[in-house]
């Protein structure tokens, strides 16, 4: 029997045949099975001999057809290699990456040109005290920003910081004149409409020297507008006032979603304000222990949900927050 088995298993070439025969060998009613059976009328002091024997040709039956198997398996593969192309025309299947989110891309557009320009960059907590959010920053007592409507409060003297200005007065304590840096991060004020959402981006900026003058601070800002949006595009000073900058102005730029002609976005005029700025006052300086004599500087904030509008001609600073995947998809 062993050596039909082998001969009958060298004829085989396919997985199906492969097994009609193990099941006519080795299934219920196989060959080698009823040979099994026959155990019970074979004479007791044969049986042991018979039984060994008869577990040699299944062990070696068995091994047989595994090894076919094997073989079987391997011939089907090389096969399957030979025949089958790969076609490369064939369209891939697409991945899908995410994005970088248009606010960290404007943010990291922004750090990377004032790092070019010499700036530090400096982080600091979202959760901050009254006194670097307003008092060192020449805020009177009674000023309307720091009312429970405009600002989220923690504690008494502990709230969200309502800007990054707060950044100036750590820094300024840190180190000493002259120096340059920017801090980015995020700020929280209780308001909420197409130009306004209650936690946003500010990127703070303060230079500080002997002689740095707001003439300086304007061809700073002219030479960054033109890296974020090109040569052409226009912006204006307008004066305002801030506790901590005097004189005080803010800047706007061309809107970009309108083009200077008018949209909801710019409130129709053509224009829209992406930073405060003025020259550090001097009841500033001296609360951080610099000479205002000797020294003085600008600081300007800037609105990170603003330039992003303009750099990409987004009309409602509502949709950055709204999570909506084909809006945040576009900005790849
Ligand atoms: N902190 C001001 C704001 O949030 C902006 C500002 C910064 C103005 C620095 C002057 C100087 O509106």
């Amino acid at each position: 029997l062993k050596e039909q088995v082998t001969e009958k298993l060298d004829q085989i070439n396919s997985l199906e045949n492969l097994d009609e025969l193990r099941i006519a060998i080795l299934g219920k009613k196989g060959e080698l099975t009823s040979i099994m059976k026959e155990m019970g009328n074979i004479a007791a002091e044969k049986r042991a001999e018979f039984g060994k024997a008869a577990n040699e040709v299944k062990e070696k039956i068995m091994e047989n057809f595994d090894i076919k198997l094997a073989a079987l398996k391997t011939r089907i593969k090389e096969e399957k290699m030979k025949t089958e192309v790969l076609d490369i025309t064939l369209p891939g299947k697409k991945q899908n990456v995410g994005t970088l989110h248009p606010i960290t891309q404007t943010m990291g557009m922004l750090r990377g040109i004032f790092l070019e320009m010499g700036f530090d960059v400096m982080d600091g907590p979202e959760i901050e005290q009254t006194y670097y959010n307003f008092d060192a920053l020449n805020f009177p007592k009674d000023h309307p920003s720091r009312d429970l409507q405009d600002s989220f409060y923690i504690e008494d003297d502990l709230l969200l910081r309502t800007h990054t200005s707060p950044m100036q007065i750590r820094y300024m304590l840190e180190k000493k004149p002259p120096f340059r840096m920017v801090s980015l991060g995020k700020v929280y004020r209780s308001d909420y409409d197409i130009t306004h959402t209650p936690m946003f981006h500010q990127m703070e900026g303060l230079m500080i020297g002997e002689d740095v003058s707001f003439a300086n601070f304007k061809a700073l800002l002219t030479s960054m507008v033109r890296r974020l949006f090109g040569e052409d595009r226009a912006v204006r000073f307008r004066p305002h006032f801030f506790p901590f900058t005097e004189p005080s102005a803010e800047m706007d730029v061309e809107c970009g979603v309108c083009h200077g002609k008018g949209c909801r976005s710019c409130k129709n005029t053509g224009w829209l304000e992406i930073l405060g700025s003025g020259m550090v006052d001097p009841n500033v300086l001296k609360e951080v222990g610099i000479d205002p004599t000797k020294y003085q500087g600008f600081a300007f904030g800037m609105g990170m949900e603003r330039v992003a509008m303009l750099k990409f001609g987004i009309d409602d600073i509502r949709a950055y927050y709204e999570n909506d995947v084909r809006f945040l998809d576009q900005f790849k």
